[in-house]
């Protein structure tokens, strides 16, 4: 990856983090993401790469995007909201579709034209298996993932001959602050601890009983953005443990 530059968003925590750790030991330069300019500053500081701070729903932030080369763009800033669809507030709703799908597309309309010139680039979008499949009370996450799986495969026909490819990463549960977060809700709402939560509610249809890490999505997107991949786009890689095929 060495003498190419990637942008990862969200990288102050959890996958974000783990990402953009595989990329910068493969050699690629970070641009480090957070919304939390505490957060882009740690993490940048940990991984001896570059801070950059910003909301990437702002356009603020996507002028000073415009102006980085960016060879590998890695959408990742996300956030989850629970709630059944009738007290889903709709504020909160048009958020989480402001920043996991109408971000990335901001951010891949500001690196395309570079990358197009340049004749190679990368687009990664974090989505989840939640982009193919639907939970209850998860309305405007779903719908936003969903979403990003069809702006993938819009973005990869359109790249499809300047070396450019789209593709995006489905994971089932992984262990970060997002899915620990949700741990304390459900064991309160179950009536469990946190530990028996996730053995019995969130890893009960997990074959392989056991959360993802980040850096197993670190690796695939790694594999994403190597020459070797360069026929692969218009993708949904699922990492799920199986899952989805139960
Ligand atoms: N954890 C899982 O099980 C899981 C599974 C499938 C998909 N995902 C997806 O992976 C991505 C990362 O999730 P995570 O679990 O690492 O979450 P996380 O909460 O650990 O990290 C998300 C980061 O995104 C940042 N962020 C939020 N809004 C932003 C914005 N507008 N601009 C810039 N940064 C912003 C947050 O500050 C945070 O540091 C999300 O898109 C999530 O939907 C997570």
């Amino acid at each position: 990856m060495s003498g190419r530059t990637a942008l990862v968003t969200g990288a102050g925590s959890g996958i974000g983090y783990g990402v953009a750790e595989t990329l910068a030991a493969a050699g690629a330069g970070v641009l480090v993401n957070d919304i939390l300019p505490e957060r882009a500053a740690e993490a940048a500081r940990k991984l001896g790469q570059e801070p950059f701070p910003g909301d990437i729903t702002q356009p603020d932030f996507i002028q000073q995007v415009k102006e980085k080369q960016v060879d590998i763009l890695v959408n990742n800033a996300g956030f989850q909201h629970v709630a059944p669809l009738e007290d889903f507030a709709p504020e909160v709703f048009r958020r989480l579709l402001e920043v996991m799908l109408v971000g990335p597309f901001l951010l891949s309309r500001a690196v395309l034209p570079g990358m197009k010139a340049r004749n190679f680039g990368r687009i990664i979008n974090v989505a989840s298996v939640h982009a193919k499949i639907a939970s209850a009370y998860k309305a405007g996450y779903v719908s936003a993932k969903h979403g990003l799986l069809g702006l993938t495969r819009v973005t990869a026909l359109e790249t499809a001959t300047f070396g450019v490819t789209a593709n995006a990463i489905c994971p089932g549960y992984v262990d970060t602050p997002l899915v620990r977060n949700q741990l304390k809700d459900l064991a309160a709402s179950h009536n469990l601890t946190p530990e028996q939560a996730l053995e019995q509610v969130i890893l009960r249809p997990v074959p392989q009983k056991r959360l993802l890490t980040p850096a197993e999505i670190g690796y695939l997107a790694l594999f994403l953005c190597s020459d070797a991949a360069a026929s692969i786009t218009a993708q949904g890689y699922t990492i799920d443990g199986g899952w989805s095929q139960v």
